[in-house]
């Protein structure tokens, strides 16, 4: 008789909390005890994770964490306790902040949380390039990032994943905007998709009135998007003059907590993040090692898939 056709034994399962009882007499080695502490772990020893440092020693390929945990269970209070001794080390932070509760952390850290609201003095344009993503002449493919936040933006408030004729519509009129020069907004890149060039479509081999009617469904989400609840802080120009200099920047976005707008408001604005500080490290290198956190995460993940 093979293995396989043996008695099998049902799965045991125990909680965490449980554990160290029906494991009595088992320790992991720890990660090392360089970088940034935790916390205590159940046999009282100090638990150190420190992504910096285990990625500089090759013991793990991927510096990315998530933080689980049950309702109100100090998720966030960690996280903020966490970036405040990585500040020992000289890290820097930017926060995603949709509850606006970073705000005491940024005044221990002298800085003040940037706040977006609809209507508000300040504007982040999640379309402004990466690195090397320039404004260029004759290009007709555009920033694959921006395509793809469009595509994501647009997929999230469609219910459904873009077609490809739809991720044409959206790539062609969008390198026509950047091919003037000029840093793609929201409502210029849903102008050009509702009234593509005629080069536009002779790219793919197509009228006109067919690139328009491709992307109708999508430029019609996106300029929803536009004009409706996220009016006044997605669609223009980054506000020039933001301070980003300091060690920690905060976006709080809880103007909008409540709103059924969350997910696409996250996404949007940490696309303008992640942009930025990549433009920052490719520029003068200056800006040291930062730790970007995206609180209440669950509301870009569940609907949204920006790189
Ligand atoms: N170790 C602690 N001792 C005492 N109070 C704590 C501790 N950790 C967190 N708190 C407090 O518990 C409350 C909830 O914490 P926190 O907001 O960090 O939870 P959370 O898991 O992020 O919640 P949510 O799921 O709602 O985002 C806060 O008032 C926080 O100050
Ligand atoms: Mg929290």
């Amino acid at each position: 008789m093979s293995r396989a056709d043996g008695p099998r034994l049902p799965a045991h399962q125990v909680t965490t909390r449980n554990l160290g009882a029906a494991y009595p007499l088992v320790a992991e080695p720890g990660l090392g005890h360089r970088g940034v502490l935790i916390g205590h772990d159940l046999l009282g020893g100090s638990f150190v994770y420190d992504p910096f440092e285990l990625y500089a020693q090759g013991l793990i390929s991927n510096p990315n964490m998530i933080v689980f945990g049950q309702i109100g269970r100090g998720k966030s209070a960690f996280v903020k306790t966490y970036l405040w001794r990585q500040a020992v080390f000289g890290r820097r932070a930017w926060v995603v902040d949709p509850k606006g509760e970073y705000g005491a952390l940024a005044d221990a850290w002298g800085t003040a949380p940037i706040a977006l609201r609809p209507g508000g003095s300040v504007r982040l344009n999640p379309l402004d390039p990466g690195p090397g993503g320039e404004p260029t002449t004759g290009n007709d493919s555009a920033d694959g990032r921006q395509v793809e936040l469009l595509a994501s933006l647009a997929a999230a408030c469609l219910g459904r994943g873009l077609l490809p004729r739809e991720r044409v519509a959206v790539n062609l009129p969008l390198a026509t905007v950047g091919s003037a020069g000029r840093v793609p907004t929201l409502p210029a890149a849903v102008e050009a998709m509702l009234e593509p060039t005629a080069a536009a479509a002779g790219a793919i081999r197509t009228q006109r009135e067919t690139l328009l009617e491709d992307g109708r469904d999508v430029a019609l989400e996106l300029r929803r998007l536009v004009h409706g609840d996220l009016r006044g802080m997605f669609d223009g120009p980054t506000t020039a003059g933001l301070d980003l200099s300091g060690p920690l920047v905060v976006l709080d976005l809880s103007a909008l907590y409540n709103s059924a707008a969350l997910g696409v408001q996250m996404a949007c604005a940490t696309a303008w993040l992640q942009a930025t500080l990549a433009r920052q490290a490719s520029g003068n290198g200056a800006g040291g090692v930062h730790t970007v956190v995206v609180d209440e995460s669950w509301a870009v993940l569940a609907k949204l898939k920006v790189r």
